[in-house]
């Protein structure tokens, strides 16, 4: 894996400072409140493992499984809802917890869903905000690192469902995807 890698854009250590800053921004946010932390599968995962252990209030963990990429490297547009959320969500505080923010078609599209089904309100902390690559105009509450328009791997993020688990975020080499579609 390491040697697909061109260069590290998030090291182990910021993504634990990052972890640590939200953690306490939100614990200080939602004082009083007991917000559900909705997980957007699968690029969420080592993130939300992370994040929510450095939040200290009474939350509820719940995942939705949606995908627009379907195995590329650009978004499709399309969101496409695998799996749905298993507790109701009206009057409830929602924290979506996302590895990256790109177009913005996930984010915009599962934020006017859940304000639908009548949540009190809904919020979003990414570990990753890449402005560069709005289709739609959206701004994240809580962003980890802002990243330039490259695709990266790493810490949830894939390429092809490979590259999960990389403790960090790296830039993968062109290579890697243009050999691919040779
Ligand atoms: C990725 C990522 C976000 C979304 C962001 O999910 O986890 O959900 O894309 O991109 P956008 O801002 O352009 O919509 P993906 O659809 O690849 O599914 P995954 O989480 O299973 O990798």
């Amino acid at each position: 894996m390491h040697q697909d890698i061109e260069r590290i854009l998030v090291t182990e250590d910021e993504i634990v400072e990052i972890c640590d800053r939200l953690g306490k921004q939100l614990t200080i946010d939602y004082q009083g409140k007991k917000p559900v932390f909705l997980g957007l599968l699968k690029g969420c995962v080592p993130f939300m493992s992370d994040i929510v252990r450095k939040v200290e209030l009474p939350i509820e963990i719940v995942f939705m499984s949606v995908s627009s990429y379907h195995g590329g490297i650009a978004s499709s547009g399309d969101v496409k809802i695998k799996m749905d959320l298993d507790i109701p969500i009206s009057d409830r505080d929602i924290v979506i917890v996302e590895d990256i923010v790109d177009t913005a078609n996930t984010i915009v599209t599962i934020m006017d869903l859940l304000k639908h089904r009548g949540a009190k309100s809904v919020k979003m902390v990414t570990l990753l905000d890449k402005p560069e690559g709005r289709l739609r105009p959206y701004q994240p509450d809580y962003v980890g690192k802002v990243i330039p328009k490259e695709f990266v791997v790493g810490y949830g993020l894939d390429y092809d469902e490979f590259y999960r688990n990389l403790p960090y975020v790296g830039v993968l080499k062109p290579e890697v995807y243009t050999k691919k579609h040779e």
